[in-house]
This record gives C-alpha cells, sequence and structure tokens, in this order.
C-alpha cells in the first residue's frame, strides 16, 4: 500500500500511509485508539475505498471492489465485531459466499453440495487445531473464541493468503487467546501473510515478526519486532515519552461503601460476599464465563438474585430496587457490552457523555447547548477520545474511543461505588494509563471501585485487594501484595476450596 488517504467528512483518518507485507509473515499493526488501523484495513480487505494511493497484491494493481469480491482473491478481514450469521450451522458459515454446489453448470440456483461443504469444514477445522468440532453446530450456540475461529476457518476456506486480524484476542480468556496464537503463528508457518492488530504488546512480541506503527493517520515506523522495546513502542505510538504504567497506590482507605452478603444468583448460580470501602480499588479475576460479569449485573440490578443483601452507604436495597434507583443511592455500572448497554451509537457524543447527568449542564431545567459542548469537550480531552466534534455520532468513533466514551459517561454520574467490566479492553496502552490514574483519582476522592478484568498485571498493577471468581463462586478479596499472576490463574482454575477447607 502506498500513499493510502482516506477522509471521513472532516476526518482525516488516512494521510499517506505506506505498508508493506511479506508472504509467511505476521505484521502487527499497532497505534492509539483512532490511529487509522481499522481503517487502513478496510481498505485493504475492500471494504472502504481509498481516496489516494495505490495498491500491489502479487506483483498486480490491487483495487478490490468489495470485501466478497476481495475475500475471493485471497485477502480476507476478521471484523473487530464478528460478522457471523448466528442461526447458520458451522459449515454453512465456513462456506458463505463461496458454497459448493451440484452440477455447477446451473450457477446460483443448483443446490448445495452439502456433504462437500461439510467435509471442507470439517478439513478446515482440523487444519486449526480444532478437528474435534462438529460442523453441524449452529453458530449462535457457540462460545465467542469458537465462532472466532469459524471466522477464521472461513477465510481458510476461501484460500486467503493474506488474513487480517484486528484484535482478535479483545474478548478472549487467556487460555483462548493463547490458543488463538498459536493458530496464528501455524497459519504463518504455512505461508500466509498476517496482518494482527492489538493493543497487548505482550502478545504482539510473541507472534509477529515486524511491526508498523501508526499515529494520526501516518505511518511512523517499521521495523522488526525483535529490535524494538515496549518503552520504543509506546513512544512511537504516542508520540511522547511514558512514565509509570501504573499509579503509586497507597490511598486512604475509609469506610464500608459496599457490601454484598450471601448474594446467590438465578439463574446463574453466583455465591458471593464482598466489602469494598470507599478509597479502596477491589479487582475482580477469574476465567471467561466464571461469572464476573453476572456478579456485577446483579449488584447493578440487571440480572436477578434470589438470595442475599446488598446494602451501600449503610442503606440496604430492597431486591427489586430499580436501576434508577440504585443510581440514586450512588451505585454507577460500566458495561463491558458497549455496542448494546454502554452507548447509544446514533446520539452525539456529547449527549453519550452527559446523558447520565445531565442536570450538570442544565439551568433550572434548560438544557444549554455552550454548556453542554464545554463539559463534553473537557471529558474529551481528560481521556484524550480523538474526535473533531462532540455534535458527531458516537458509532462514528473508534472501537476503543467508544469505550472511552462509555467510561467517560460513567465518571460523569459521579457516583460513589463504580462497578466497570473491563473498562480497558480496545484501549491503547497511552490512554490505558489515563484510565488507571482517574480511577486513582476515583478511589483518592473516596469513591469505592470494583475492576472487572481477565488481565491479571492490570488488576495487579492497580488493585488494592484482588477477589477471583471460580465457577460462580467468589473467593475471599486478598490484599495484592499475597497475590502473584501464578497464584490468581490457579485460584482461577482450581477455585479457592483448599484455602477454605485449611
Ligand atoms: N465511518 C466513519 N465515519 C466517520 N469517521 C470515521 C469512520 N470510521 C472511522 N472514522 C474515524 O477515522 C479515524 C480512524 O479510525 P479507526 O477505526 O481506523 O481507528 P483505529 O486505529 O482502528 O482505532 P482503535 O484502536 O480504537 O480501534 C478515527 O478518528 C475515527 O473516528
Ligand atoms: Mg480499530
Amino acid at each position: 500500500m502506498r500513499g493510502v488517504c482516506k477522509r471521513y467528512g472532516g476526518v482525516e483518518a488516512l494521510r499517506d500511509v505506506d505498508l508493506s507485507i511479506a508472504p509467511g509473515e505476521v505484521h502487527a499493526l499497532v497505534g492509539e485508539n483512532g490511529a487509522g488501523k481499522s481503517t487502513l484495513m478496510k481498505v485493504l480487505s475492500g471494504v472502504e475505498r481509498p481516496d489516494a494511493g495505490t495498491m500491489e497484491f502479487a506483483g498486480r494493481e490491487w483495487k478490490p471492489a468489495g470485501p466478497v469480491q476481495a475475500r475471493r482473491a485471497g485477502v480476507a478481514m476478521i471484523h473487530q465485531e464478528l460478522a457471523l450469521a448466528p442461526h447458520l450451522s458451522i459449515a454453512e458459515n465456513i462456506a458463505l459466499g463461496v458454497e459448493p454446489r451440484k452440477f455447477r453448470g446451473l450457477g446460483p440456483l443448483a443446490p448445495l453440495d452439502r456433504r462437500l461443504m461439510h467435509s471442507t469444514a470439517s478439513r478446515v477445522l482440523a487444519r486449526l487445531g480444532h478437528g474435534g468440532l462438529d460442523p453441524t453446530r449452529r453458530t449462535g450456540d457457540l462460545p465467542a473464541a469458537t465462532r472466532q475461529l469459524v471466522e477464521i476457518g472461513r477465510a481458510i476456506a476461501s484460500r486467503a493468503t493474506v488474513m487480517i486480524m484486528d484484535e482478535p484476542t479483545s474478548s478472549l480468556g487467556r487460555h483462548d487467546a493463547d490458543r488463538l496464537l498459536e493458530v496464528v503463528k501455524r497459519l504463518r508457518d504455512e505461508g500466509l501473510s498476517i496482518v494482527y492488530i492489538s493493543h497487548f504488546l505482550e502478545e504482539i512480541r510473541r507472534v509477529a515478526d515486524r511491526f508498523t506503527v501508526l499515529r494520526d493517520g501516518k505511518t511512523v515506523a517499521t521495523a522488526a519486532i525483535a529490535s524494538s522495546t515496549d518503552q520504543s513502542l509506546i513512544e512511537l505510538m504516542t508520540g511522547r515519552s511514558v512514565g509509570a504504567v501504573f499509579p503509586k497506590r497507597k490511598r486512604r482507605i475509609g469506610d464500608v461503601a459496599l457490601r454484598v452478603d450471601g448474594l446467590k444468583g438465578r439463574p446463574m448460580p453466583i455465591r458471593a460476599s464482598l466489602e469494598v470501602r470507599s478509597g479502596e480499588i477491589v479487582g475482580l479475576a477469574g476465567l471467561v464465563g466464571a461469572g464476573r460479569t453476572e456478579f456485577l449485573r446483579c449488584i447493578a440490578g440487571l440480572a436477578p438474585i434470589a438470595a442475599g443483601a446488598i446494602t451501600i452507604d449503610g442503606h440496604r436495597l430492597a431486591s427489586n430496587a430499580s436501576i434508577r434507583a440504585r443510581l440514586r443511592r450512588g451505585l454507577g455500572f460500566l458495561s463491558e457490552d458497549r455496542k448494546g448497554e454502554g452507548l447509544a451509537l446514533r446520539m452525539s457524543i456529547a449527549e453519550n457523555l452527559l446523558l447520565s447527568n445531565f442536570q450538570t449542564v442544565a439551568t433550572q431545567g434548560v438544557l444549554s447547548a455552550a454548556r453542554m459542548k464545554a463539559a463534553a469537550n473537557q471529558w474529551i480531552e481528560r481521556l484524550a477520545i480523538r474526535s473533531a466534534d462532540p455534535g458527531r455520532a458516537a458509532g462514528t468513533l473508534s472501537g476503543g474511543n467508544q469505550q472511552k466514551i462509555a467510561i467517560a459517561r460513567l465518571l460523569h454520574q459521579d457516583s460513589t461505588v463504580l462497578l466497570l467490566d473491563e473498562p480497558t479492553r480496545g484501549i491503547d496502552i497511552g490512554s490505558k494509563v489515563q484510565v488507571y490514574e482517574l480511577l486513582d483519582g476515583l478511589a483518592r476522592a473516596g469513591r469505592a471501585v470494583i475492576v472487572s478484568s481477565g488481565h491479571l498485571p492490570e488488576l495487579l498493577g492497580l488493585c488494592d485487594r484482588i477477589a477471583v471468581m471460580h465457577r460462580g463462586v467468589l473467593g475471599p478479596a486478598r490484599d495484592v501484595a499475597e497475590c502473584t499472576e501464578a497464584s490468581l490463574m490457579s485460584e482461577a482454575v482450581l477455585g479457592s476450596d483448599g484455602e477454605v477447607a485449611a
């Protein structure tokens, strides 16, 4: 790709970008949220047309008419948000767009060759190291990691030689992420070229051969991964030198702000008790599916409970208290599902930011456009949200910047107890540091914070105490000084029963 430019209205997403990918390499594409990574890959895979620039693929001019044609010609993109048809089977999804037919002369009217479809699917899955998967299963019923594998299988079935993965591990647990990285290496060894977008540097170090850094829509560096350090990568991405990633702990811990007593979920078998004090950040660790999200949703009033008491600042919540009532008591919740629950994508950035607490920008109940814009701009600056204009629709922001809007909106509520489910998912490293600082600032201001994360180094760096969820049962919250990555991992896999028995 040479001199590629792409503009969306007033936003120059790509300005004169160069990128070259060799056969049989994993090429990491890194950069801050909104740097242009996804846009560049949409151009390569035919989803978007560039405004300027040239592309060449396998020695020929590359001008894909659309994603389907690009896929047929060998360039396939695995999207940030997966794009499978949930009602179809694994085999049908893998064949999507390239369905084998009997009597080929009849064209698209010919009947599907289901036998061939299934054998292709089985072969592809075996190649990915998942031969045991039944290709007749409905994809809608599969866990995220398996659905992703089906997408990759789909790319392979269409004989892709360039595969683009946009943050493929962002919603996977560690075990599934490890397996995916193995798949990536296997495909590379078979000669595929893989463009790998990720905000996890440790992952990039494990799989990538070379990297390209995008900043503000421009290429700032391309080099062998072995020649870089984490520090040098972060500096290339942010354009400045960075200090400590995690804020100094030593916060003043106050009174109990949130007490969860003998909570029992229904129908999810959650069992949990926990106390969080003001000034404290408590981490929730656990494997994907262990029930961390469900636990937080029970407290937030989004999931039903069968028993147990939730007390905020000494006031016991009625078990059927509405979400609104909980909000008034000072409870704030950030959902991990930012598309579904976090944001109104068609509404403006400003509206999304201020939605939860319009009083702060209204005078005697009347909204002031100027104050709204000023307040929105403050958040945009504090969280370094890349956007030309707070009046634009939230849906036009890059993935990570949408997540930041959801966080800013929660912070704008000014709650006393904050529950954050995977707050830094999809966020670039520079912004993660900002989010850590904000959470630290909230704790210092006397708020009580619970952070759920699948990323253990993050919990170890940020929290005062960490509790591990194992098959719906919450273990004791331990002082972070007693925790290591290994101890948390083993508790996540085995539970804390040994401890309780002793
Ligand atoms: N459909 C669109 N309309 C308007 N602006 C857009 C659109 N798509 C992307 N942009 C803008 O283009 C810029 C680059 O976005 P892009 O999604 O490529 O970033 P990214 O590097 O993938 O970020 P992230 O790490 O957050 O996923 C951003 O400023 C974004 O707001
Ligand atoms: Mg992106």
